[in-house]
């Protein structure tokens, strides 16, 4: 080694000399890999070409390789200005974050390549939460679609842009269970229910990573935020999390888990502290669980600079105390803090920290870079030729319409309000959402071009053709108090056939550091929705949102409306494809609207409590329940309406030995043709450890055309009921359980039985 880096020093002037270099220190490292891959397996611990690269790294470079430091092409967090490049060549950056294009990319990774003395390829990543260029619906919608394989392809085409355009690793799935819609981030999220937000976490990982890290349009992905981030102390961003083990364990651990055992590379630990330790510094949560008992074998990275935080948390004196807990609770990377990178190496010459430990670390990143092929070619996702062919292509945008369309949730419909007669003469669309490009993006719009999003009213002129005169008045800002705007809106209702409303929030008003602590429609929005409906004109709101909004007086005053959350790239066709019945929508909420704040948070998987309401004595004042708000929410969890109907009849629920099967007939009683899903809820009636009213177990989703009918049929095992107890081992306990099945979580048949 020592003669290739005389010889890199030499040929700094050359360049010929310098890619002859390369070429043989490629090839040399090429030898390597092909002698010792029979011996082991790549990525896996113990591997040799592994070993063999770490037993020739001095402390320095391997402390370099904990190290991911923030580009400036997107910030996400305190950010000073690093010369991304000088940084790499002193072999002190195993990744860069928030950096694109093939170009840069391949400059940097040529600095690490080439001008290293060990020429370790960098790990590039970013933040591809709902799409790359193409931006699908934000996650919290594309979860309304209750459709795993819809998102899966969301995510693969996800991979395929970014890795056409250098990258390596995503930021994501954001796993985060969440009650409370203040949190902005519940925007990033699967939504409030733990079955369904695990197995739409594996479908993110599949639909990232493929079968293959080897290839290069299949990315790594990164499950986050571990743990507990989304139970916030009152929605508040970054706030403190306390919560039993038992809670931990049934409802915000599972969907990590399944990601994990969809062999998810990476995991993000998450800014919060739960019950009194932050996670970055939690040996617990990063070794004891994570390692020990659920042997993930990928590596931990923080969020953006959480190591420096555990001083604020007060959990760590300074940045060295807190390089050490964080090091000894098993974080293995280090985002954007430099904590690693300043103190790691006097910490381990005074013996706090063990060099094995740091060995350990880096070991899991170079395995990682191993996995993903990067020794093999670090150039690998630098083809330029794949930036004219894999972004933004003809398929990739009818996923993303296709995806719009089934994340759209049909929240009410009074008198066929919709969909709309593509016979109207004029539509006017009104409202401060009816034609902005950049919040149909929503939140982190990784590398979307705003200019490249479809409003409303673009979708809505090309779905009709210029026979209908569509036009759009703006009517009030999304956030502001002026009205002026009122009277020309209510003129343009008064001249137009239909009336679509464009309310909502923007993009922005969600996702990280984006919480509020009214989640009402913003400014005057609801004032300016009644004036509109006044005029008695056929109205449908469509709401642009990235979290559930109490809007309970727009519900009482609107006939029609349509939750379609932010769509992306493609949301005004998708959006168009339902408002005109092209699309029958089909979506399902997975979080719960609340009436009002004071509900909050409220979710369909509650406790009963020991007084819970009873219908039989409706005055009596001693349950659980407020004097000025009813209990049950605006729209349950599971709610969605369709342009059809359908009808649910004959359930069965037949135990069989160690199974339960179930079946309930489903006839589509209305005059379309339509896609339900269909809901299985169990509830445990007697637990040592109590049970929720509810809990989703299962769901299928099909298309049942007018007039026709279909048995659905479901299986639980054992297992699938079995909960959670104070040792935190689960197991199953007999007894009577109700078996709920219907169009959402409150209106079900149900059934009882005793099961043994
Ligand atoms: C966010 C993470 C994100 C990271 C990198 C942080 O502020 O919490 O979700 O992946 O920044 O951009």
């Amino acid at each position: 080694m020592k003669l290739i880096q005389q010889s890199f020093t030499a040929s700094r002037n050359s360049i010929w000399k310098r890619s002859f270099i390369y070429t043989f220190f490629l090839v040399v490292v090429l030898l390597m890999a092909c002698d010792q891959q029979p011996e082991t397996t790549f990525g896996k611990p113990g591997d040799k070409f592994v070993e063999t690269l770490l037993a020739k790294m001095t402390l320095e470079e391997k402390i370099g390789q904990l190290n991911l430091v923030a580009s400036s092409d997107f910030v996400t967090g305190d950010f000073e200005e690093t010369d991304i490049a000088k940084i790499t060549k002193e072999a002190k950056a195993g990744g860069i974050l928030n950096i694109r294009s093939v170009e840069r990319i391949r400059t940097v990774q040529k600095a690490a390549v080439e001008e290293t003395r060990l020429g370790i390829p960098v790990l590039f990543g970013l933040d591809v939460i709902h799409g790359y260029k193409t931006i699908f619906p934000i996650p919290l919608a594309l979860s309304c679609s209750f459709d795993l394989g819809l998102i899966e392809e969301t995510a693969r085409v996800a991979a395929q842009e970014s890795t056409a355009d250098g990258l390596a690793w995503t930021y994501s799935p954001m796993v985060d269970i969440s009650r409370d819609p203040r949190w902005g981030r519940v925007a990033e999220g699967a939504g409030e229910d733990t079955y369904l937000g695990s197995l739409i976490a594996k479908a993110y990982v599949r639909g990232y990573q493929g079968n293959d890290l080897q290839g290069n349009n299949t990315m790594m992905a990164c499950v986050k935020h571990f743990a507990a981030y989304g139970a916030a102390e009152a929605g508040r961003e970054y706030n403190t999390v306390d919560m039993s083990k038992l809670t931990l364990y049934e409802w915000y651990l599972p969907p990590f888990k399944a990601a994990i055992d969809e062999e998810v590379g990476s995991i993000m630990t998450s800014f919060n502290e739960i019950s009194g330790v932050p996670s970055t510094s939690n040996h617990w949560l990063l070794t004891e669980l994570l390692r020990n008992d659920w042997h993930f074998n990928g590596f931990v990275v923080t969020d953006y600079t959480s190591i420096n935080e555990l001083v604020n948390h007060g959990n760590a004196r300074d940045d060295k105390n807190a390089a050490e807990l964080a090091m000894k609770a098993g974080v293995d990377m280090d985002m954007q803090g430099r904590v690693f990178l300043n103190n790691l190496k006097v910490l381990v010459e005074e013996g706090q920290i063990s060099e094995e430990l740091v060995d350990q670390a880096v070991r899991r990143i170079l395995e990682a870079k191993v996995k993903l092929g990067l020794f093999d070619d670090p150039y690998k996702y630098c083809d330029e030729e794949r930036v004219k062919t894999d972004i933004m292509n003809e398929n990739q945008l009818a996923v993303a319409r296709e995806s719009v369309a089934k994340s759209c949730v049909l929240l009410k419909n009074e008198n066929k309000t919709l969909p709309i007669s593509k016979n109207v003469k004029s539509i006017a669309i009104i409202g401060p959402l009816g034609n902005s490009k950049k919040d149909m993006l929503g939140n982190w719009m990784a590398a979307g071009e705003p200019e490249k999003a479809v409003t409303l009213l673009e979708g809505i002129q090309k779905k009709v053709g210029s026979d209908v005169k569509v036009q759009w008045i703006e009517g009030c800002k999304v956030d502001d108090s002026d009205k002026s705007g009122f009277a020309e809106a209510v003129k343009l209702a008064r001249q137009s056939d239909y009336v679509i409303l464009a309310l909502g929030e923007h993009g922005w008003m969600s996702g990280e550091a984006a919480s509020r602590t009214d989640i009402n429609l913003p400014g005057v929005q609801n004032e300016l929705a009644e004036a509109v409906i006044n005029t008695g004109k056929p109205t449908a709101v469509v709401l642009f949102n990235g979290r559930p909004l109490t809007i309970t007086k727009l519900d009482e005053m609107a006939p029609a409306i349509l939750e379609t959350w932010f769509g992306g790239t493609q949301a005004g066709n998708g959006i168009a494809d339902v408002l005109f019945g092209d699309y029958n929508p089909s979506g399902k909420l997975t979080m719960t609207f609340p009436r009002n704040l004071g509900q909050v948070p409220v979710y369909y998987n509650h406790k009963n409590t020991g007084r819970p309401l009873d219908p039989e004595r409706p005055d009596f004042k001693y349950l659980s329940r407020y004097i000025d708000s009813p209990n049950n929410p605006l729209y349950p969890f599971g709610y969605g309406l369709s342009y059809t109907t359908f009808q649910y009849s004959d359930l069965t629920v037949n135990s069989e030995g160690e199974q339960v099967h179930i079946s309930v007939s489903v006839a589509n009683t209305g005059e379309d043709d339509g896609e339900e899903v269909v809901q299985l809820y169990v509830q445990d009636k007697v637990g040592t450890i109590t049970r929720p009213v509810k809990e989703l177990k299962g769901f299928k989703k099909l298309m049942i055309k007018k007039g026709e009918s279909k048995t659905i049929d479901f299986t639980l095992t054992k297992d699938d009921l079995a909960f959670y107890h104070p040792d935190l081992s689960k197991s199953y306990e007999p007894g009577e359980f109700v078996f709920f099945v219907g169009g959402n979580s409150q209106d079900n048949l149900q059934k009882t039985i005793d099961l043994k």
